[in-house]
């Protein structure tokens, strides 16, 4: 039975049994900070177990996409090692609602596995939860299981949790024995976690809430909640014991031994033991290239932290397992279209994300290569001296993370075999001292005095009121004054400072847009506001220069900002939130802002994206982006709860820290969690224009737009620079391309002309020199000074001289810059008598030089131009002198 039809009756028989089929969910999961990828198949279902959310249906069924690397179940090291365990699988559940519980939980198990898939009771073995004496009782009387099957467990191995908070509840599981064969003893047992009896069903009696400090809140309604692993099922039901042997993998498999150049080892019988080095690192890298593909289709990208940092991990495993098998060169990448292959019609996101699938991971895979190699001889070098048990000193694991990229597991996957272990104290007190080292860098920058001034003053009379949402101008009173890193009671005519107000209208920069300019006044005095910026949060902080009289602390003062910018900053920053949405339109959803910059001159934004764009994904862009703008949809900003606002979809900046109220900004179809300032109606951002698209790091590109009037000046001097060039071509603007286009040609011809003058040109000068040649006692031969050539053509010039000559021998000389260049040819009727690399080897150093050669070809040259023709005369009378 293949695993697709595993996956199919397995959803049919319980949609039979009145379940709802429900699709995998992505793998990044929704909104739930406890986890770092879905890892079970009732994740998604989590809300309604704990009765915050009511669902159409009570019972669901499903074949979920798992990740299980990094977190709290973790995976990682055993993959390749093991049967069984996979950093990527997919988990088949049925789940209740708080509608049926044990006692039709267990039989539909049982039916399912002893009927449906027709498993031997012998081969068969349950456990429960020592203390569920009723799940006991179902499976002993009411299925008439025998004492001996049904083990007792009172290991947090028959208590399952999500994570370290959330629904869970005790477990009654299925094992399958693969036989004797296979070493490994059964649950609960010593030797439980070999190969012989895999668990392939978990059934989870959901009772409780668990929340961070372990106190158990029973749920409203106790649940169900069901995994079977169908790479574990595909495999028993294939016959065979090791699941890289089923055919979920196997087309993997082959593929990688082709790859490499390895057979694929028989399917492998006797367990893990018995594997060979080449057959784990396969598996390995069936195993990861799934994970990889998998991640990268749901938009996970590799970096340096949280899911990305897994998913580099889980990669530069796969590619060091390569190198063992001798693959210097990026390969994981070219087993992806296997990958599509396979398993792209269950999950079509694989097919239409593969194009990304492998430029992401061949990327990675070159940026790898290149310190993999260098890494490996150092970690070679450290391990000479060190045996088993022995440890390896942490500064070499700092040395080879931070410079290498090797991930600490990476390491320690390594000296596994040779039963080394990492330094860990080690490695955690040189990272420990790298960041008080940065920290330090930044403690030098003298910002820390000012810093608790600013606290201070907020500490005194709290966050500062901004109502520049609504209105340009305000009236307040200075709250505090501080010039150079202390507090003042006033500014006076000439000096710059920061003023602190109660109220204030101006934008502190913050969000990446920028802060605003303007004018506080008071009386008759006057102050320019440079800039304005927010150095806490809730502090409100700006710049300014009293220009006439002077501010004072507790003046009463007239805010105002400078409308102009700050419209021209709001076309731009509402044209950011288009712009964002047009990219994950365009390139998918994968795009995540690495970073923003808003000003009233131009828009700067930096996304996770691995290629350049194509000049026809710029163009969609900006054609979505200015289609929503002419739509001229009214702006609506509304403050709400953070999960109320990603409740109705709003994009959030992953890691960004927000308040208990958000300000949610839609714009056309966006909508986004922002505190900037926005236009009213799309249209009035007027026009973005995209100016440039570039790359500012590994995996992040960056795009330059301008809007409104700046758009238009864009535009304008663009137009006019074709108008400029169409004046020198003396044509009208439209017929500018083809004018240059024939221009382009007219140059191609006269370059070819050019050429073709430039032979006959020579052809003449070797008819000239040809005819310089004398003739003492038959041989032929010809020395002489050419000139305005280079050294190929002195090459070519000597090649139609002897083919001229037919038979004889010829030495020229060319003067150059300080330099002289020498050639010597014999025809080879005459090397027997003269050879060309005596001749040059007795002129060359007339000229300060030296060479030599074959007999019938010898280059030379030396640094005396000056004393060419006096060698010139030496070379005619060595030659006359051997012919004589
Ligand atoms: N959620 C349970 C598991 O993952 C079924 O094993």
């Amino acid at each position: 039975m293949t695993a697709d039809e595993i996956r199919e009756r397995f959803l049919a028989f319980f949609q039979r049994k009145g379940h709802t089929v429900v699709a995998s969910s992505s793998l990044l999961p929704d909104n739930d900070p406890t986890l770092l990828f879905t890892n079970a198949g009732m994740n998604q279902f989590k809300a309604t177990f704990l009765g915050q959310e009511r669902r159409a249906y009570t019972r669901a069924v499903s074949s979920q996409k798992c990740v299980r690397a990094g977190g709290k179940h973790n995976d990682l090291e055993n993959v390749g090692r093991t049967a069984r365990h996979h950093t990527f699988f997919e988990m088949l559940g049925n789940f209740s609602f708080g509608d049926y519980f044990k006692a039709e939980a267990i039989p539909l198990a049982w039916e399912f596995v002893t009927g449906e898939l027709g498993l031997p009771l012998e081969r068969l073995l349950v456990t429960v939860y020592a203390e569920d004496n009723e799940a006991y009782a179902i499976w002993h009387e009411k299925l008439g299981l025998p004492a001996e099957r049904i083990i007792r467990i009172a290991t947090s191995d028959n208590f399952w949790s999500m994570g370290p908070t959330g629904p869970c509840g005790p477990c009654s599981e299925i094992f399958y024995d693969h036989g004797d064969h296979i070493p490994g003893g059964p649950p609960g047992s010593p030797d439980q976690d070999g190969d012989r009896f895999v668990e392939i069903w978990n059934l989870v009696f959901m009772q409780f809430d668990r929340a961070a400090d372990g106190t158990m809140t029973p749920l409203p309604r106790p649940c169900i909640d069901t995994g079977a692993g169908l790479e574990r099922l595909a495999v028993v039901m294939q016959g065979r014991t090791n699941n890289y042997d089923s055919d979920l993998f196997q087309p993997l498999m082959r593929a990688a031994a082709t790859l490499t150049g390895h057979p694929v080892a028989p399917p492998a019988s006797g367990g893990a033991s018995a594997w060979s080095k080449e057959t784990v690192s396969l598996q390995v890298i069936a195993d990861h290239v799934r994970a990889a593909g998998f991640l990268i289709a749901d938009g996970v990208l590799p970096s340096n932290e949280g899911r990305g940092y897994v998913l580099r991990r889980i990669m530069r495993r796969a590619m060091r397992h390569g190198r063992l098998l001798g693959m210097e060169e990026p390969f994981l990448h070219r087993l992806v279209p296997v990958l599509v292959e396979r398993m792209g019609t269950i999950f079509p996101e694989l097919k239409a994300r593969r194009a990304a699938i492998e430029a992401v991971i061949e990327n990675e895979e070159r940026r790898f290569v290149l310190t993999l190699g260098s890494g490996m001889k150092l970690l070679d070098g450290a391990m000479i001296n060190l045996s088993a048990g022995d440890r390896l000193d942490g500064e070499v694991v700092f040395t080879l993370y931070d410079t290498y990229g090797f991930p600490v597991d990476l390491t320690a996957d390594i000296l596994r075999d040779r039963g080394i272990e990492l330094d860990m104290e080690g490695f955690e007190a040189r990272m420990a001292r790298q960041k008080a080292m940065a920290r330090a860098a930044w403690a030098g920058s003298g910002d820390e005095g000012v810093a608790a001034v600013y606290h201070e003053i907020l500490a005194d009379g709290g966050p500062v009121d901004f109502v520049g949402h609504d209105q340009e101008s305000a009236s307040g009173r200075i709250r505090a004054l501080v010039r150079g890193k202390e507090r003042v009671l006033t500014l006076a005519t000439g000096e710059e400072g920061s003023v602190i107000c109660d109220v204030t209208p101006f934008y502190g920069e913050s969000g990446g847009q920028t802060g605003d300019t303007g004018v506080i006044t008071v009386g008759e005095s006057r102050a320019s506001v440079t800039d304005c910026r927010r150095p806490i949060p809730e502090l409100i902080v700006h710049a300014a220069r009293v220009e006439s009289g002077s501010l004072h602390v507790g003046d009463a003062v007239h805010l105002a900002v400078d409308g102009a910018r700050r419209q021209a900053t709001r076309w731009h920053h509402s044209a950011t939130h288009l712009l964002h949405l047009a990219l994950r339109q365009v390139l998918g959803e994968h795009v995540k802002q690495a970073g923003s910059l808003v000003g009233p001159e131009r828009l700067r934004f930096d996304f996770a994206h691995f290629q350049a764009l194509t000049s026809d994904e710029i163009e969609r862009v900006e054609g979505l982006v200015n289609g929503w703008i002419l739509a001229n949809e009214a702006g609506v900003t509304e403050v709400m709860s953070p999960e109320e606002a990603v409740a109705q979809g709003a994009t959030a900046l992953f890691g960004e820290k927000y308040g208990d109220r958000v300000r949610v900004v839609r714009l056309g179809p966006s909508m986004e969690l922002c505190g900037g300032t926005h236009v009213t109606r799309t249209g009035d951002i007027g026009l973005m224009r995209i100016v440039s698209e570039a790359a500012v790091a590994a995996g992040v590109r960056r795009i330059e737009a301008v809007c409104g009037a700046a758009a238009r000046t864009s535009f304008q001097s663009d137009a006019q620079l074709l108008r400029k060039i169409a004046s020198l071509l003396k044509l009208p603007p439209g017929e500018a391309l083809t004018g240059v286009e024939k221009l382009l040609a007219r140059r191609a011809e006269l370059e070819r002309e050019l050429e073709k003058s430039k032979a006959a040109l020579a052809g003449s000068t070797v008819d000239e020199l040809f005819g310089q040649a004398r003739e003492k006692n038959g041989v032929r031969y010809l020395v002489a000074r050419v000139n305005d050539v280079d050294a190929k053509g002195l090459r070519e010039m000597a090649d139609r001289l002897r083919d001229k000559l037919g038979s004889g021998a010829l030495f020229l000389g060319l003067p150059e810059e300080g330099k002289v260049s020498l050639l010597a040819g014999v025809t080879k009727d005459l090397t027997g008598r003269i050879k060309a690399g005596d001749w040059m080897g007795a002129v060359a150093p007339k000229v300060g030089g030296k060479g030599g050669g074959r007999p019938d070809m010898a280059m030379g040259g030396g640094t005396r131009p000056e004393a060419l023709n006096e060698a010139l005369a030496f070379a005619t009378a060595w030659i006359e002198e051997r012919i004589g």
